[in-house]
């Protein structure tokens, strides 16, 4: 017989997720690896010789990146010589500064911030990494997409998106061909939501590095990085190529974050019998070494590997802490859907939006699952009442408010009308009106009509060889929107200041930069660092459909 218990356990959506034992040999292994060198450096005339049980002579090209440009090697030695559970103490040790930490953190191999992080319980990482967090507020990034890559309901969807609180957004395409129409619809949609917002599209290297030139974009984030050799070699890379690609988004004056994430090593077979935390530490320190001002980590699109093993959703926390050790900004993941359990989608979430990381997600979904672009996330839609619920049961910020379905029809009906206009002005292939409706009222792209694909396609090919940014701003300027016009303006404009290329830079509604250099993060215990203001609390809690006593 069968026990009807055993029965109804198997038959929960968390028995659908996969789960593997540890397998070392392989990389199936989060942290805590007895394969992961022994950390050691040794330094002579300035020169790393020795590092992490390897000498000059034996470091692959990832080694030699990481020694020449990764590690401050003036005080190294001495650092290298502290005991690992003395710096784990340190970092979720409230009376040690920020800043003190970072000048070890940024100062240690690869090797020991992993034995340093390997000490840690999540509960101490989630402390340190309140502290440790670059900027002094957090913040949230989320995916705007849809499968019929239909530019109207995107520019609505951004709309809507950044009145409910979002201050980066990223799109991607279905068909390839369409990214010069997702990008410029995510850019104008999100700043009629709320001016400043930034925005990208993730598409091939050299066609996203010319959307950014052209200035339909502000920023970039999925340039990649991976923690071995033959995986940097199979996607024909080296650190110094994406460090040289990092170099022409900063020469435009484009934002630009590394991503990395455990997993995708092991994926590839490449993990060379290393943990995942060491490999990414690899990945990060090859970040830092490039000059480039911040990460999106924490496994990302390989969630699904970390947490099919032991301890993994740990090392996705460690991840992200590691990255703020090395004073980087983070983008913290929380992106791909990686388990059918509710409950487990909560818990893994916790670990950022609790501490707050400069991006707690990475990519909320802003549209029904159905309609998300890259491979499903976490977090869609149809969750954002759940999100703010949350926030307001715990009592922290985690980047959204609620919205009223009067202030979310209004949004969306104008960005709509503002990519009617600039198609118009354009001689783009019309979008009308009853598009625009469709847009203002859509949960998705199902409740879209479809578009001449091929009229489209050819048209967005042809206008980005014709229109920058310049252009958009004076159709919407003929077409009577002159304050998208000047939205769309500024956030050009920034480029030029450079500003927002400082560490986790974000844009207030009036052009100010906010970044990690003038909001640091001065957390050393309660009532310290980022406190929740009376107005914002308000914002937060103020749910449209909870009872008012009062009226009873
Ligand atoms: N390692 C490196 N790059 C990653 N990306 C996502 N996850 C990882 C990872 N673990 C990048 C890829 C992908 C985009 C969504 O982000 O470039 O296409
Ligand atoms: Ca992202």
């Amino acid at each position: 017989m069968r026990s009807k218990r055993f029965e109804a356990l198997a038959n929960r959506p968390v028995k659908k997720d996969g789960f593997v034992k540890e397998w070392p040999e392989v990389g199936l292994i989060a942290m805590n690896n007895p394969g992961d060198p022994t950390p050691s450096l040794t330094i002579e005339n300035g020169v790393v010789v020795e590092m992490d049980g390897k000498t000059r002579a034996e470091f692959d090209m990832l080694d030699t990146f990481i020694a020449n440009y990764a590690i401050r090697l003036e005080k190294a030695e001495e650092y290298m010589k502290m005991d690992s559970l003395d710096i784990a103490r340190m970092l979720c040790d409230i009376n040690v500064p920020r800043a003190t930490v970072v000048d070890i953190t940024t100062s240690i191999t690869p090797a020991k911030i992993t034995e340093v992080l390997g000490k840690m319980t999540v509960l101490e990482m989630m402390m340190a990494q309140t502290k440790m967090r670059a900027r002094l507020m957090p913040s949230n990034q989320c995916h705007v997409t849809n499968v019929k890559d239909n530019m109207v309901q995107i520019a609505a969807d951004a709309a809507e998106a950044a009145i409910r609180g979002f201050d980066e957004m990223e799109t991607t395409v279905g068909i390839a061909r369409y990214a010069p129409f997702n990008a410029l619809a995510i850019m104008v949609g999100a700043n009629v939501g709320r001016p400043g917002i930034l925005t990208q599209c993730a598409v091939e290297e050299a066609t996203e590095l010319d959307l950014g030139m052209k200035g339909y974009t502000a920023y970039a984030e999925t340039i990649s990085v991976y923690g071995t050799e033959p995986v940097f070699m199979d996607g024909d890379d080296t650190p110094y190529s994406k460090a040289f690609l990092a170099s022409c988004y900063a020469s435009r004056g484009l934002k630009m974050r590394f991503t990395s994430g455990s997993g995708s090593e092991v994926q590839m077979g490449y993990a060379e019998g290393k943990s995942m935390l060491y490999l990414e530490a690899r990945c990060l320190y090859i970040t830092k070494g490039a000059g480039v001002q911040g990460t999106q980590n924490g496994s990302v699109s390989c969630i699904g590997v970390p947490a099919g093993v032991p301890g993994g959703i740990r090392e996705v926390l460690a991840e992200n802490l590691l990255a703020a050790c090395l004073d980087l900004e983070c983008a913290s993941s929380n992106d791909q859907t990686f388990t059918h359990s509710d409950l487990r989608r909560v818990a893994r979430s916790l670990m950022q939006m609790v501490p707050g990381t400069d991006y707690i997600c990475s990519g909320y979904s802003s549209t029904p699952n159905y309609d998300n672009m890259f491979a499903g996330s976490n977090w869609d839609a149809e969750d954002y009442d759940d999100w703010n619920v949350i926030q307001r049961d715990l009592k922290i910020d985690a980047g959204l408010q609620p919205v009223t379905e009067d202030a979310l029809v209004e949004v969306r009906a104008k960005a709509a009308r503002a990519m009617q206009v600039i198609f118009r002005e354009l001689g783009l292939p019309e979008i009308t009106d009853e598009e625009v409706e469709a847009a203002t009222y859509a949960n998705g792209s199902q409740d879209m009509p479809d578009r001449d694909v091929v009229a489209d396609l050819k048209a967005a090919e042809e206008l980005v060889n014709r229109a920058t940014a310049v252009d958009f701003v004076k159709a919407l300027d003929r077409g009577g929107m002159r304050d998208v016009a000047e939205s769309i303006f500024n956030i050009q404009l920034q480029k030029c200041a450079g500003d927002y290329l400082h560490t986790a830079s974000k844009l207030t509604s009036d052009w100010e930069v906010v970044s990690a250099v003038n909001y640091k993060n001065d957390y050393h215990g309660p009532m310290t660092g980022y406190v929740i203001s009376d107005e914002r609390w308000k914002q937060m809690s103020d749910i449209p459909w909870a009872v008012d006593p009062a009226t009873i």
